[in-house]
């Protein structure tokens, strides 16, 4: 069809009936591009150009379609100019202006949203805010000129904001007698430092803008180039497999409980597909159930993708709020509260290491600190920056882009960003202005090595000694300082040996003191659960408080199931290993659950409690304890004194 006739048959049906044109307009695919180049380099001459050529419907009649979609009721979302993250949507008005102007159009094959953002070399955060949810770039290069710095810098950021597709528009042929030699010696150059990018392709298209060849008609001076014009490259390059299909993630926006019928978890589908039976998990929790219905908004469906927004109901009343993920059970992403992330600081007030921040993931916010900035990197060469210090960088300014370390004060489930842009990017907000002041993609997650003892965050501490010293203190109490550190399951007897053996020692004249887990879940540890991070943190605690006292001359018993062998391993790091005493208190998970002293073996059972070790959750046996004790051979009694006479043997108490 030609075009012009498209245009018009269009505008009849917008006219006539617009709920027709909107069912055809939704059912087209949408492309989202970005335009690089500086103003010089012909970008405003070629968006003129294609929606001039191509007679295509303008902006103004689209911001009508866009209104009557609304009217009509539909949840397309198209019209919405996304940015890096919802978040960044909402910040948007409170805190940084972002100079990014998007156009919309249509073509008969295809809708498309133009980001168009400033060239300059201080706009790295207006490209960095255009291109994060674009499918394409297109890089203008002055044929003139050929690649400059800032083809390079504007190709980086395209590709860390994780555009697949890109377009290499070789402008302005016609100042260059459409020179094929000059095409293709550009060609070269591109291709030579792009290949460390991570494109899925790349397309070189030589043009002239201006006299319009090549844009939507095919140029009559390049008769040596063969390939697709500017629109009609637009119009076919498939980006259906760029959607990640795999990994179904559900960030939970809100809790509909219209009645008590109904508990409904509504938000957008980031990636993945969800069909009615899955079994799904909540996150953080790990609570599972099985999706029982999907709504979209025209009603009930079967299954859902990417980006559509729906509401799921589950088969059990598990916890979910807003601000919860849901992910397949099989297939469940990180979940930790540290990551190293790529991150685009975008304010005046420069980053500080060391500081605390807000950080808006998917839906939560979560407060956190920037705990190390590893490097910068250098936008024009794509390098590491040569001028930085070999270690870490103290602050990162307005555009710069940062490779850094942050810290959150609790979990997060997250992708790494190139998997999944939206469970992988983050903004930044300033704590007290509320202003947004970075946006960042997750690299990666930190794996912390058992027994690895971190920096603080603050790096103004300097330790300061004490007068007295171990000796003085031994001398004084006449004993050494150790733990004891017990691990089992619930219900093995840890607490029961625990206290026998506080006893005996205290009889004999040794001052020594119980940590347990019940107990210090009271006080110290009273905003921690049984999530495998909060198990560590829980554990790490005890290992510090412990160490502590320690040093005070106590002897220390402490009684956690601490079920994992790192978390013990980095206890008795922390302790030290002369004075740590691991007792593995062994007792078949059958015999806890007989005795069930506190009856949460029954309630775990029933599923009342989540996570429950032993049932629900694992318990790691040590290989390799000091002293590993029977209780259903063995009385409290004759524990006591094996870990007494173990105690002797060390010298640590006589
Ligand atoms: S640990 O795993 O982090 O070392 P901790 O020893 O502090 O656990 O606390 C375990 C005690 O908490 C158990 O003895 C039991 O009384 C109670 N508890 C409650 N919920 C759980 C659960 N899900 N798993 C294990 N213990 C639980």
């Amino acid at each position: 069809m030609a075009d012009a006739t498209y245009k018009i048959q269009e505008e009849e049906l917008i006219r006539d009936d617009i709920t027709e044109y909107l069912h055809r307009h939704e059912t087209k695919d949408l492309l989202r591009f970005l335009t690089c180049g500086s103003v010089d380099d012909g970008k405003s001459t070629l968006i003129g150009r294609l929606l001039y050529d191509s007679h295509m419907i303008y902006e103004d009649q689209l911001e009508k379609v866009a209104k009557d979609s609304k009217v009509y009721g539909t949840t397309d979302e198209d019209f919405d100019p996304a940015l890096l993250t919802d978040g960044l949507k909402a910040e948007r008005e409170q805190g940084i202006t972002i100079d990014v102007a998007y156009r919309y159009f249509s073509t008969d094959r295809r809708k498309f949203i133009i980001a168009d953002t400033p060239g300059h070399e201080q706009y790295t955060r207006n490209m960095a805010t255009g291109a994060s949810n674009c499918n394409l770039a297109v890089i203008l290069i002055d044929a003139r000129y050929g690649v400059i710095t800032q083809t390079k810098r504007h190709s980086f950021i395209c590709s860390l904001l994780g555009i697949k597709h890109v377009i290499v528009a070789v402008n302005k042929m016609d100042i260059v007698d459409w020179s094929e030699e000059k095409y293709e010696a550009i060609k070269d150059e591109y291709n030579s430092f792009v290949s460390r990018l991570n494109f899925s392709d790349i397309h070189f298209i030589p043009m002239s803008a201006l006299k319009g060849d090549n844009v939507v008609e095919r140029s009559e001076h390049m008769p040596w180039y063969d390939g697709p014009t500017f629109l009609h490259h637009l119009e076919g390059v498939n980006i259906s497999t760029d959607r990640n299909l795999i990994d179904m993630r559900l960030p939970v926006q809100c809790v509909l409980r219209p009645n008590l019928d109904f508990r409904g978890f509504s938000g957008t589908l980031s990636s993945g597909v969800v069909r009615v039976g899955d079994e799904i998990a909540s996150l953080p929790s790990r609570q599972e159930s099985k999706i029982k219905a999907i709504y979209g908004p025209d009603g009930e469906i079967e299954e859902a993708f990417a980006q559509q927004a729906i509401t799921v109901t589950l088969e059990d009343e598990i916890d979910v709020s807003r601000g919860n993920m849901l992910v397949p059970v099989k297939n469940i992403p990180h979940i930790g509260n540290e990551f190293e992330a790529m991150v685009v600081w975008m304010h005046e007030a420069a980053a500080k290491a060391g500081k605390n921040y807000l950080i808006k993931h998917a839906t939560s916010m979560i407060p956190g600190v920037l705990s190390d900035i590893r490097y910068k990197v250098d936008v024009n060469t794509m390098k590491r920056d040569k001028n930085a210090a070999e270690d870490s960088a103290e602050s990162l300014e307005l555009n710069e882009i940062g490779r850094c370390h942050i810290t959150l004060h609790r979990p997060i489930a997250f992708d790494p960003y190139d998997r999944n842009r939206s469970t992988g990017a983050f903004i930044v907000v300033d704590r007290l202005t509320n202003a947004t002041v970075a946006a960042g993609m997750i690299v990666d997650r930190i794996v912390s090595k058992p027994g690895h003892k971190k920096a603080p965050v603050s790096q103004n501490i300097v330790k300061s000694d004490s007068l007295v010293s171990a000796e003085d203190r031994q001398k004084l109490l006449d004993q050494k300082g150790a733990t004891i550190w017990l691990t089992g399951l619930s219900g093995s007897g840890k607490s029961t040996v625990a206290q026998q053996l506080e006893k005996d020692l205290i009889d004999q004249g040794h001052l020594c003191y119980i940590l347990d887990g019940d107990n210090v879940r009271h006080g110290l540890n009273r905003d921690l659960g049984f999530s495998m991070e909060d198990r560590t943190e829980n554990i790490r605690r005890i290992a510090e408080v412990a160490a502590l006292m320690n040093d005070a001359g106590v002897v220390v018993i402490t009684s956690f199931i601490s079920p994992y062998i790192s978390d013990r391993a980095s206890a008795r790091e922390v302790i030290g290993d002369d004075s740590f005493v691991e007792v593995f208190v062994d007792t078949p998970i059958e015999i806890c659950e007989q005795r069930d002293p506190k009856g949460l073996y029954k309630k775990a059972r029933s599923g009342e409690i989540q996570q429950f070790t032993g049932i629900s959750d694992p318990y790691e046996a040590p290989q390799d304890a000091e002293i590993t004790i029977a209780t259903d051979q063995l009385a409290p009694e004759a524990a006591s004194s094996i870990i007494i006479g173990d105690l002797q043997e060390r010298d640590i108490i006589k």
